[in-house]
């Protein structure tokens, strides 16, 4: 292997925000090349940015990773300034990469993760970042590592939930994550032939729903699933959002305001519980019994797919040339099926919902899958 002249030699690493399948693959695929090309140094931080700031290093094996789920460095939620911008822990985070004496400093994680990184390009620090999380809801890249295995997790919950909808002729409401996008529960939703598909994207009308669901049964279909995902939300709820912004924009104070203000705290509680409300209003309008799964943190789990462990080694390898490019202050994308640096100041302050006009939405529709809508 021809080792690279004016290679970099020291790579920090460090992995962020919610784990998923894939994460170990992509350090392996960082460290392997880094070592093997250019005989460069991995300092490994552990638990995220925490371990930046707190300069809390970590000797990792990279072999017999590749398969393991989770990140071996250990990942938190901690992010280098808090909403209220006063405890800034960036300066820390700074000292911590110039004691190291690093020449880059990749970052494997999702939207905040993005975000925090910018703050260190901000500093005049070298960073790079890759796309990381189960949602797929990060911009400028078509897909990101965890995805595609969160994405078979669920569509084998979907399958094996049809024999028991099934035999008891039940509508089972399978609860999907994604936070605000749709994507793991519209493509579960279609790979396992879920009969209605709820996402953040489109609100749902009940009544919809339960009229598809009516349907079903008449023709002697008599069960039905429902892939639900978790930011998913009714057409009631938004337009009495939208109502409350005009009333809260008409009264700045007085008696009314604290009415719709504790009619949104009533509705925020039933957000929280819009699986159970979605249950129990299909259960009383459609007479059939009724049930739930909530598929939550089984999705983060197990061992990445192949098509995650290319992705991962794909893009963990791609770093190094962009590193050694002297390329910095962008995320290692896919996009349209190519790899491409995309400067990180295109990816922050978005996330990447579902387009109403994706051939997915259109594909489910063809099947004849109720959206809610
Ligand atoms: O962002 C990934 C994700 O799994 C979301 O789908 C989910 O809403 C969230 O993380 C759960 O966060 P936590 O693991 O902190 O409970």
């Amino acid at each position: 292997m021809v080792r690279s002249k004016n290679a970099v030699k020291r790579i920090g690493i460090l992995t962020a925000g919610s784990d998923c399948p894939g994460l170990n693959a992509a350090i392996r695929a960082i460290g392997k090349a880094a070592q093997g090309s250019q005989g460069a140094k991995l300092i490994t931080f552990q638990d995220g940015f925490q371990g930046l700031v707190e300069d809390q290093v970590c000797d990792m094996p990279l072999s017999g990773i590749l398969t393991a789920g989770g990140t071996i460095l250990g990942t938190s939620r901690e992010s280098l300034h808090d909403t209220t911008g006063q405890d800034d822990r960036t300066s820390a985070a700074v000292a911590t990469y110039q004691r190291h004496n690093l020449d880059v400093l990749v970052c494997i994680g999702g939207r905040e993760t993005q975000e925090s990184a910018h703050r260190l390009i901000q500093q005049g620090l070298n960073v790079i970042t890759l796309p990381k999380g189960i949602d797929n809801d990060l911009a400028m890249t078509d897909t990101t590592i965890g995805f595609d295995t969160a994405l078979s997790t669920a569509t084998e919950a979907i399958d094996r939930l049809h024999s028991t909808a099934h035999s008891h002729h039940r509508i089972i409401i399978v609860e999907i994550m994604g936070r605000n996008t749709g994507w793991l529960t519209l493509g579960s939703g279609i790979a396992g032939g879920a009969d209605v598909i709820v996402i953040p994207e489109i609100p749902y009308d009940v009544r919809k729903i339960s009229d598809a669901i009516l349907d079903r049964n008449r023709s002697g279909r008599r069960f039905s699933i429902v892939a639900v995902s978790e930011g998913g939300i009714s057409r009631d709820t938004v337009e009495f959002f939208e109502h409350s912004k005009h009333v809260n924009r008409l009264t700045r104070e007085g008696q009314e305001r604290v009415q719709v203000e504790e009619q949104l705290e009533k509705i925020e509680s039933r957000l929280t519980g819009n699986t159970i409300y979605l249950a129990n209003r299909l259960e009383k309008y459609t007479g059939l019994e009724t049930r739930i799964t909530i598929l939550g943190h089984l999705l983060r789990g197990g061992a990445p797919t192949a098509a995650d462990r290319v992705l991962a080694t794909n893009l963990g390898t791609a770093c190094l040339n962009v590193i050694n490019e002297g390329k910095f202050g962008v995320m290692v994308a896919i996009r349209d099926g190519e790899i491409e640096a995309v400067p990180l100041d295109q990816v922050i302050g978005k996330h990447k919902q579902i387009p109403l006009s994706h051939p997915w939405i259109q594909s489910a529709r063809n099947v004849g899958t109720s959206l809610g809508d």
